[in-house]
């Protein structure tokens, strides 16, 4: 999955859509079972819905309330009225600019799921917590607390992402070692919390500098089950790169 951030106007990201459907690549992607999404600005998405044939469309975050005084937010049936059902939930730069806590990400994620929703959950230490050895004690808080009474039943809408905020946009990409083992851990925590089905089910992501040159060796891990990608995800080249190093 592509997550665009604030890039991409209307134009550019129809264009980038019409692109993708030129190359055959939601087909390419799904005849050897790999799903495509992308992210695009709230502006865009109903647009790129529009155009999307056959990718997933996210939102990058949406609010609890389905309506309210909450100056600049976006609703889940506002998002619903566009055909979005996908929203991405506590991404590291809401984390770090908004101060978006685990427990609010609770609430927006009990009431996407609610609402029928998918969600990607991200989750992921900064710098000063992975040099402190503190990774597990976060990435374990952010899990607990984000799917606190999330049900075993609409567990199933929930994707997670371990991106290591030193990684994002830095090209300091986290090992396929460290990527293994938190991904792994996460689905331990998983099981812990929903039981060995849902943890066997659920999708676990790495994002961090994923690039066309490195994300065949993410998902080759075991616990690795995709990518949640930034930079390399906004030209339609390299998102065909990087379905093609996929395959
Ligand atoms: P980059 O791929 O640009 O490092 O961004 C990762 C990310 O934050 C995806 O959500």
């Amino acid at each position: 999955m592509g997550n665009w951030k604030m890039n991409h106007t209307i134009e550019e990201a129809i264009d980038f859509c019409e692109k993708v459907k030129e190359e055959g690549l939601v087909r390419t992607g799904k005849s050897r079972g790999v799903l495509l999404g992308v992210a695009p600005s709230f502006l865009s998405l109903q647009q790129v819905k529009r155009h999307s044939h056959g990718l997933i469309v996210a939102a990058q975050d949406c609010h609890y309330e389905d309506h309210g005084a909450y100056t600049s937010s976006v609703s889940i049936p506002m998002l619903e009225e566009v055909g979005v059902n996908w929203s991405i939930i506590g991404h590291s730069e809401r984390r770090t600019y908004d101060n978006e806590t685990s427990f609010v990400c609770n609430r927006k994620i009990k009431a996407l799921v609610e609402h029928n929703f998918h969600v990607v959950y991200c989750v992921g230490e900064t710098l000063k917590e992975y040099e402190a050895g503190l990774t597990k004690d976060i990435v374990k808080e952010q899990i607990l607390t984000g799917l606190m009474n999330v049900t075993k039943d609409t567990i199933s809408k929930v994707v997670i992402a371990y991106e290591p905020v030193w990684s994002i946009g830095t090209g300091k990409n986290a090992s396929v070692e460290i990527a293994e083992d938190i991904c792994r851990y996460i689905r331990s925590l998983i099981e812990g919390m929903f039981g060995k089905v849902a943890a066997g089910k659920i999708l676990i992501l790495y994002g961090g500098s994923v690039k066309p040159n490195n994300i065949r060796e993410y998902i080759s891990q075991e616990d690795v089950d995709g990518a949640l990608v930034g930079g390399a995800s906004l030209k339609s080249d390299s998102f065909k790169e990087l379905l093609v190093n996929c395959l």
